[in-house]
């Protein structure tokens, strides 16, 4: 016993460590306690708004076809060398087609952007701009976007390049150079007007989907519930009529919610659910709850290894709802919304818990768990029922990452609908169709609706046979809301992490649901 040369303390090699005081050891906090990263994602490049080019910028022409638009950006001279480099290059002007020229003037680069779809639906301002600032991710100089013909297009394109130019790189550290963030300014006869559409709106929801993006992309061991909350609670700091609450494990177990507390038993980090409120006009409020699931391990009924990382993305339905509330609050929309955030990690652990086990919701209703993977549905119930109850919405919109079903029906371009009403359905497809966040309807079948029934609690959460998994995973969510409160549910697990890059969408977190959201609350209001 070399420590205790001294034979009369040699006993307290003996006694048991707890009899010492405890070391600081990593355990004693939530994860190692060192973050990956202090700093925040890399400057992406401001944007204005401009009735001449600034002199020097590359310049980026978005057209609707082989024919360059009207623009005092080119001389004549200049402007026939474009002409003829759009001949000889075959240049069509179509969606996704890109064409880089230089040493045509004083211009360091010259970029042709195509906006037109191939079915004839119209230039796709968004797109063309959003497509073009992915190519140019590496140009040096500052940019002038040219040729959407007025305000709105001006204004949309800008969306589309913010979104576009997307990226989350703070926890890459050994790079030698910063991605560009030279400004871009965006040129037309209508720029002020352009201007105010963007600081009055298009500005804030833009900035709502790289909100959401970023919580998406960040790992598990920065986001948790209390993470999330916090976050969210800064992105709203000064912003006018919005009222936060915060329920925490104890407050909900007060409260009998335990499907959302028994998702979150076996994580050391607590669940928590968030409700945002935001008034903005009058009536009752659009009710919005999202899937909050910091980590999706499955639990006891654990996934296998393969593309589980993903699973950090399983709060994007949570996220969207709050982005799409920061949206509509920041540019004071006249709309009353409650956004509801159910927050929790699925982790094995001694005190997980089990397939078998039976939970109490908040209203009453029981539910026997088959499948701990089966979660999203879980904190859901508890989320809509307390939503209902205590908000009274006129209607109540519902996001999750809730099936591996749904992707495989629609892969990454539609997200999956479910409504009980067509008129309910109608909205939804609506606000699809305006925002360019596509939805697919899918069946509620009530054959399916008999799948979920459980032997010995109310509703069992899986093990249902004979039924489309997501079709039984939004009947499951439907069960606790009242038939007389219309209602929708979208199914998001294909859309919300995209494998390969879009021109909206580079590769990764998507964001989905935000434009959709912020579209929806500004048409449908309480009547
Ligand atoms: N979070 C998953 C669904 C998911 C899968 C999202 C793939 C994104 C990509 C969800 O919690 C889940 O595990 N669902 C199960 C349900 C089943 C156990 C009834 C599924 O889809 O397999
Ligand atoms: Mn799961
Ligand atoms: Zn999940």
């Amino acid at each position: 016993m070399p420590m205790f040369k001294n034979s009369r303390l040699a006993f307290l090699a003996t006694l048991p460590l707890l009899a010492m005081s405890p070391p600081a050891l990593a355990q004693s906090i939530v994860g190692s306690g060192v973050p990956a990263s202090t700093v925040p994602n890399s400057t992406k490049r401001p944007i204005s708004f401009a009735a001449q080019a600034p002199a020097g910028a590359a310049l980026v022409i978005l057209t609707q076809s082989a024919e360059l638009p009207e623009t005092g950006a080119l001389t004549a001279a200049e402007r026939s060398a474009v002409e003829a480099a759009i001949a000889s290059a075959d240049f069509k002007g179509k969606k996704g087609q890109t064409l880089k020229l230089r040493g045509i003037g004083s211009h360091p680069l010259i970029m042709l952007a195509g906006s037109t779809k191939a079915d004839d639906e119209g230039p796709d301002w968004r797109s063309a701009a959003g497509g073009a600032v992915q190519k140019l991710m590496k140009e040096e100089a500052e940019l002038a976007v040219i040729g959407a013909p007025d305000a709105a297009a001006m204004s949309n394109a800008a969306v589309g390049l913010s979104l576009g130019q997307y990226r989350f790189d703070r926890y890459q550290y050994d790079v030698e150079k910063a991605p560009a963030s030279q400004k871009v300014t965006f040129v037309g006869s209508a720029a002020n007007e352009a201007q105010a559409l963007w600081n009055n709106r298009h500005k804030h929801l833009a900035e709502g989907v790289s909100f959401v993006r970023d919580l998406q992309s960040e790992p598990a061991s920065a986001l948790y519930p209390q993470s999330f909350v916090e976050r969210t609670r800064a992105a709203f700091a000064g912003v006018a009529n919005v009222k936060i609450e915060v329920l925490d494990e104890a407050a909900m177990r007060k409260m009998n919610m335990g499907a959302i507390v028994g998702v979150g038993q076996g994580s050391p980090r607590g669940s928590r659910m968030m409700i945002v409120r935001y008034t903005g006009g009058s009536g009752a409020p659009l009710a919005l709850a999202g899937k909050g699931i910091t980590f999706d391990t499955g639990g006891i009924s654990i996934k296998s290894n393969s593309g589980m990382w993903e699973m950090k993305a399983d709060m994007s339905g949570a996220a969207a709802v709050m982005g799409a509330a920061l949206s509509l609050a920041k540019s004071r929309a006249p709309v009353n919304i409650v956004a509801v955030a159910a927050l929790a990690e699925n982790m094995p652990g001694a005190n997980a818990q089990r397939p078998g086990d039976v939970v109490r919701t908040y209203g009453g209703k029981t539910i026997e768990i088959l499948s701990t993977d089966a979660e999203g549905r879980l904190v859901l119930a508890d989320a809509v029922q307390y939503v209902a109850d205590r908000y009274k919405p006129f209607a109540l919109v519902d996001i999750a990452t809730l099936t591996g079903s749904v992707g495989r029906a629609l892969g990454d371009q539609y997200a999956g609908l479910f409504a009980r009403e067509d008129s309910v359905a109608d909205r939804l497809m609506n606000a699809a169709e305006t925002s360019g966040e596509h939805l697919w309807r899918l069946p509620l079948h009530p054959a399916y609706a008999k799948a979920i029934r459980s032997d010995i609690a109310d509703v069992k959460n899986s093990g249902v046979t004979n039924a489309p998994g997501a079709s039984a995973g939004a009947h499951f969510i439907g069960y606790f809301i009242d038939k007389s409160l219309p209602w929708a549910h979208l199914d998001i697990a294909g859309v919300d992490w995209i494998k390969s890059s879009q021109p909206l969408t580079p590769k990764g977190a998507s964001g989905f649901g935000v434009r959709l959201l912020d579209q929806l609350a500004r048409d449908w209001k309480a009547e």
